[in-house]
């Protein structure tokens, strides 16, 4: 087969109709679990200014430093493809005034976002993210909360036991201060042995140190000092307190002095889950308190903790796991017709079953019946109705059951009822719209 014209751009990727049963089924179990804990939804614009995110993110995170799409708008603006939600979320949480709502706001969000790094399995140029923000509260109960509802959604997910929580508390930006400086002597005399990116962020930013990918840099990381002793003991009673009320939730996790995220704006607890699988590539998803982030961006000083999954990577996970989500796009009834009366009253069956919320195709094309039954088959329909000119003019149709084979006779009328009754399904009007 010859290649075609056009393809999606390197490190993008379309979401196919089989992809899209693990998107909707992640979607409905994050909305779920969102909706338990009284978060509700906010949406921004999948671009900002660029300010927004050098500002939160750190100049020297590699997300602002290399991975940003970056362009100009006509009025000479220098705009970003957001890279994340968090930032734009405290954008607009301070833009509307959110301030004045009852505290702890609690947000989530589903949205693509963009990354400009060199594509591999599962790192991608546009991906998406499902995340949640609790701004304006330091209780460490609201980390334990975020990390539970994280954990269940996983849970819920079938992917759990498949994943670790990696979890570490990296303090107070005063705790940090005097950590880094532990740092910087630590790694002064052992720069040779560091890669070029860490050569460079040890002077302002050492802490990334710890969490580069190289093997050389991994070795000189497990052998650094550790932030704990640096933090003080507010912080540690903070992080004692995360862990307690994990234990209570019931969330397991292993405490990991090194991670610390690649993003500047954490403080405090931070985690990610991992995937038990080997490999790079492999959060899932992470998170933690951002309690200078709102001042950062012009705001009052106020605590806040989120976190957020990449879709992309769950849906692999469930896929690694062997789960496959249930089909709601399955067609239910395929309507067969041979002539052109049938084909009129084909029309108005097909319609009556999908206002019954039967999912119906049919009366397409000019097919014989032996070519209708074929594509019958290949769409996997549960159940075919026939209209020949002898049902028609009867005022019948022919059921046939498309796994048993076998097939009856019945009475046209009411049977969009019927079929919708044996199907187990029911009307947009009587569904309730918390069964969505
Ligand atoms: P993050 O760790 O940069 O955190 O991203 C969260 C998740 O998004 C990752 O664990 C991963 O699953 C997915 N992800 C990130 N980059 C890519 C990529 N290039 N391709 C595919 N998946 C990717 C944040 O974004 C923070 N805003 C999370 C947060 C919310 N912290 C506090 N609140």
């Amino acid at each position: 087969m010859s290649s075609p014209l056009y393809q999606s751009p390197k490190g993008t990727h379309d979401i196919l109709p089989d992809d899209h049963l693990y998107f909707s089924f992640i979607k409905k179990v994050a909305r779920h679990h969102f909706r338990m804990s009284g978060f509700r939804r906010i949406s921004t614009p999948v671009f900002e200014d660029i300010e927004v995110f050098k500002r939160s993110m750190g100049t020297d995170s590699d997300v602002v430093e290399k991975e940003m799409f970056v362009f100009q708008s006509k009025s000479g603006k220098t705009m970003a493809l957001k890279p994340e939600g968090t930032a734009a979320v405290v954008r607009a949480y301070l833009q509307h005034g959110m301030q004045q709502m009852p505290k702890p706001v609690e947000l989530y969000y589903i949205e693509p976002h963009f990354r400009y790094s060199r594509p591999q399995k599962g790192r991608y140029r546009q991906f998406h993210q499902f995340g949640l923000e609790v701004i304006g509260e330091s209780d460490p109960a609201i980390d334990a909360q975020v990390i539970h509802v994280a954990h269940c959604i996983n849970r819920d997910l079938g992917i759990d036991d498949r994943l670790v929580l990696q979890l570490n508390s990296i303090g107070s930006s005063e705790d940090r201060k005097k950590y880094k400086e532990e740092l910087i002597h630590y790694y002064t005399g052992k720069e040779r042995s560091l890669c070029e990116d860490c050569r460079r962020r040890m002077a302002n930013n050492p802490m990334r140190l710890l969490d580069c990918k190289e093997e050389d840099c991994q070795i000189l990381a497990s052998l650094a000092p550790k932030i704990h002793s640096s933090l003080s003991p507010e912080s540690k009673v903070h992080f004692a307190l995360v862990q307690e009320y994990l234990n209570e939730l019931g969330v397991s996790y292993e405490l990991n002095p090194t991670l610390v995220r690649g993003l500047d704006y954490y403080t405090h607890t931070v985690f990610e889950f991992w995937s038990k699988k080997e490999g790079a590539q492999n959060a899932t998803g992470g998170g933690g308190r951002y309690d200078g982030l709102i001042e950062i961006m012009g705001g009052q000083p106020t605590p806040a903790c989120g976190y957020a999954a990449g879709m992309e990577r769950i849906a692999e996970c469930m896929k690694e796991a062997g789960i496959r989500p249930p089909n709601k796009d399955k067609v239910d009834v395929f309507v067969a017709q041979l002539g052109q009366e049938a084909k009129k009253k084909a029309l108005s069956l097909i319609s009556a079953l999908r206002e019954e919320g039967v999912n119906t195709v049919g009366a397409i094309g000019k097919s014989s019946m032996k070519a209708q039954m074929g594509l019958a088959d290949r769409m996997d329909a549960s159940y075919s109705l026939i209209l020949g000119e002898v049902e028609v003019r009867e005022g019948t149709v022919i059921v046939r059951d498309m796994r048993r084979g076998s097939q009856k006779t019945v009475s046209s009328k009411g049977i969009a009822e019927e079929m919708a009754r044996i199907l187990g399904k029911k009307k947009l009007s009587e569904k309730k719209l918390w069964e969505e």
